[in-house]
């Protein structure tokens, strides 16, 4: 097996970016994971969950499977590839075909899993949860939902990475397993943010992040709950947010990075200080779908998200 150091330098140090045009207070900051290797925040957890098996000497049969809606299995499909290690990556079929081609590009095998296929099990990825519980014998599975080193990767990259550019007084993240929001969350709290998780309201799916109440709270976010102040439901009126950021601050950010950032805007206007907010990944891995629901990225209007920018 081929260790993964050579991957080490190039993991997290993310650009911090201040948002230009979203006032001032509270200042808006941020974080563009999607210049991690494989292109989403996921990198970081999938990097350190394979790391520490490997040091713990558990990748004993050469094969991973792990339950996914989408980023984390991009990112294991490539640093399994580079260790010389089979993936199969269980997601969701509302999961876009991109992904799925993704990361059989990367050497990863999928497999679908229908919504419903286990009655009563819940939506999404829960369904690619259970089936993983049931046919992984032989198989490592990292296991995202409960690898305290997906915690870890934040507590000791993400924090870090943060406080080292500003003093901050909130830290936005959207919450699918919860490992960035209360990682992170953690090393800035205990230097005085505030920690804000973000959910999608059960009308609004978003690939990456859970509704509690449709898909349940991971063991990881229940575990380390108490990290996290408030907890915001967001709808779908955040996605006017792609095409003024895109227009304004030429970011192209994904749908969980306007769901974060319309938490941020609408629960912090006029605070004071230093707001830091996760951008997962970048708009690039939803264009069929911003086409679908009619942003028109070629051609940018100049319209403005009234009720979410109001008194900005
Ligand atoms: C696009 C996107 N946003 C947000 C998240 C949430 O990250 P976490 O699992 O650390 O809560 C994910 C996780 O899969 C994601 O893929």
């Amino acid at each position: 097996m081929t260790p993964l150091l050579g991957h080490a330098m190039k993991i997290g140090n993310t650009p911090l970016v201040k948002l230009q045009h979203f006032g001032t207070d509270p200042a808006i900051y941020a974080k563009l994971e999607w210049e991690n290797p494989f292109g989403s925040v996921k990198d970081r957890a999938a990097y350190f969950m394979l790391k520490k098996a490997q040091e713990q000497g558990i990748i004993s049969q050469r094969k991973v499977m792990e339950a996914t809606s989408g980023n984390t299995g991009v990112a294991l499909a490539g640093f399994c590839k580079s260790m010389g290690l089979e993936f199969t990556a269980v997601i969701p079929d509302r999961v876009s075909p991109d992904v799925k081609e993704r990361i059989e590009k990367l050497g990863g095998k999928t497999i679908i899993i229908k919504e419903g296929t286990f009655p009563g099990e819940g939506g999404g990825t829960a369904q690619a949860i259970r089936y993983v519980r049931e046919n992984s014998g032989g198989y490592f599975v990292p296991n995202q939902f409960e690898n305290e080193a997906n915690y870890e990767a934040h507590y000791n990259g993400t924090g870090p990475e943060i406080w080292d550019k500003i003093d901050v007084q909130y830290f936005v993240a959207g919450i699918g397993t919860g490992g960035t929001a209360t990682g992170a969350g953690k090393y800035l709290s205990e230097r005085g943010a505030r920690v804000i998780a973000v959910e999608p309201k059960r009308s609004f799916k978003v690939p990456g992040l859970r509704n509690i109440e449709d898909s349940g709270i991971s063991p990881l976010l229940q575990r380390h709950f108490d990290v996290i102040d408030e907890l915001v439901k967001i709808d779908a009126e955040a996605l006017s947010l792609v095409e003024y950021v895109m227009r304004n601050e030429g970011l192209f950010i994904g749908i969980s990075s306007a769901a974060a950032l319309a938490a941020t805007i609408k629960l912090l206007k006029g605070k004071k200080g230093n707001a830091v907010v996760i951008f997962p990944d970048s708009g690039w891995n939803y264009v069929s779908f911003y086409e679908k629901v009619g942003l028109n990225l070629s051609n940018l209007q100049s319209v403005t998200p009234k009720n979410l920018l109001a008194g900005v």
